[in-house]
């Protein structure tokens, strides 16, 4: 990793991550949070105890409540909740050089416009360079320093290649990958199906459902991808496969735990509110949005809607998914049958 000076937008489980990351490798670390009681804490417990506990934050990495300092940097890192992205792109502009290079670590689409979260920063930050950086890659792991892949993505590859230079090292290797449509959709709808995988844990459906529900939901991914300009090989990299794997899989996975709750009976609100940031909750309701205006064919996803927003009962919904008709497994050999 070549020494650098990085800008990290989100003091949460992967902000903090990054920062640990990084600082260890010699890049010097500025890292931000919007709330003063955040940084606070971090620089009184010297963690961030809520969302990483037992993960110290070196002294040398500098905490700070001001996005100015965004100015100065080789590269800024966006570590926050899709929800709150475009609010910071937004307040970093008046200070932000052109030129700049961003990446976006944060995984899932705007609600409300349903875009993705480099388009937002794209409108917001219209003079900066931007880079989607996504794989499997819990933050508890980053930060112990156990080896992780992932992919970077951007219009430009330089700008991608720029990213891989300054935050790769031996224990985080970073691919470069073309599809920035790909690359950010797999990251977030595998959201979605970690929700739905969950649900299968939290009902005690066992390894076969749980199997079928990750091998399915990644053709689901894959099929609402590409109707969006994504390339389907993505779907089986880094940010698709390997994303869905690792967040199906982990107890480190919000998106699961959430899952679990609601498979053990409890409301999916209640779940949520007890987990915490739960992307995939909120991306349920706009890949669903999506879906409908692309017509495209997402069973697990309509079935986890009805169930997230629908106060449709679990196992209903997984009645209605084993009662489809039947079918050839591969779309392009139905396609040819249909003929
Ligand atoms: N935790 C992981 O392992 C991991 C790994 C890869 C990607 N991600 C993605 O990174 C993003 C952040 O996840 P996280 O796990 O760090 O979340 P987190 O809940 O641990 O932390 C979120 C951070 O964002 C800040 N924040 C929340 N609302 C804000 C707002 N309105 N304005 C400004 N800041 C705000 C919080 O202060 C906090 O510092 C998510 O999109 C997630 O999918 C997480």
């Amino acid at each position: 990793m070549t020494s650098n000076r990085v800008f990290i937008a989100g003091a949460g489980g992967f902000g903090c991550s990054l920062a640990v990351l990084a600082d260890r490798y010699g890049c010097q670390v500025t890292l931000w949070s919007k709330f003063q009681e955040e940084i606070d804490a971090i620089r009184r417990l010297g963690e961030n105890k809520r969302l990483l506990p037992g993960v110290p934050i070196p002294p040398t990495v500098n905490l700070t409540t001001d996005l100015s300092e965004a100015a100065q940097v080789a590269l800024v890192i966006l570590a926050v909740p899709s929800v709150a992205v475009r609010d910071v792109a937004k307040a970093m502009s008046p200070s932000i050089r052109p030129g700049s290079l961003l990446v976006n670590v944060g995984k899932g689409l705007e609600p409300g416009t349903l875009k993705r979260l480099s388009q937002v920063i794209r409108e917001e930050l219209p003079n900066c360079r931007v880079a989607v950086l996504s794989g499997p890659s819990h933050a508890e792991e980053v930060a112990r320093g156990v080896p992780t892949t992932v992919a970077v993505a951007s219009e430009d590859r330089a700008s991608a290649q720029r990213v891989q230079d300054i935050l790769s090292c031996d224990t985080f290797r970073i691919y470069v990958n073309d599809d920035v449509v790909g690359t950010e959709l797999g990251g977030a709808l595998k959201n979605i199906i970690a929700v739905a995988a969950g649900i299968c844990d939290g009902m005690e459906l066992g390894d076969n459902a749980k199997a079928a529900l990750m091998t399915r939901g990644i053709v689901e991914m894959s099929r609402l991808g590409v109707a969006l300009g994504g390339r389907s090989e993505t779907f089986g990299g880094l940010t698709g496969i390997g994303d869905l794997i690792v967040t199906c899989m982990s107890m480190h996975s919000r998106n699961r735990r959430a899952g679990i709750l609601i498979g053990q009976g409890i409301s999916p609100k209640v779940a949520v509110e007890k987990v915490g940031t739960v992307e995939g909750y909120v991306t349920t309701q706009s890949a669903y949005r999506l879906a409908r205006q692309m017509q495209v064919e997402m069973p697990i996803l309509e079935q986890l809607y009805a169930v997230l927003y629908e106060e449709k009962d679990v196992l209903l919904a997984l009645r209605t998914l084993m009662g489809r008709p039947v079918r050839h497994e591969s779309e392009d050999a139905l396609l040819a049958l249909e003929k």
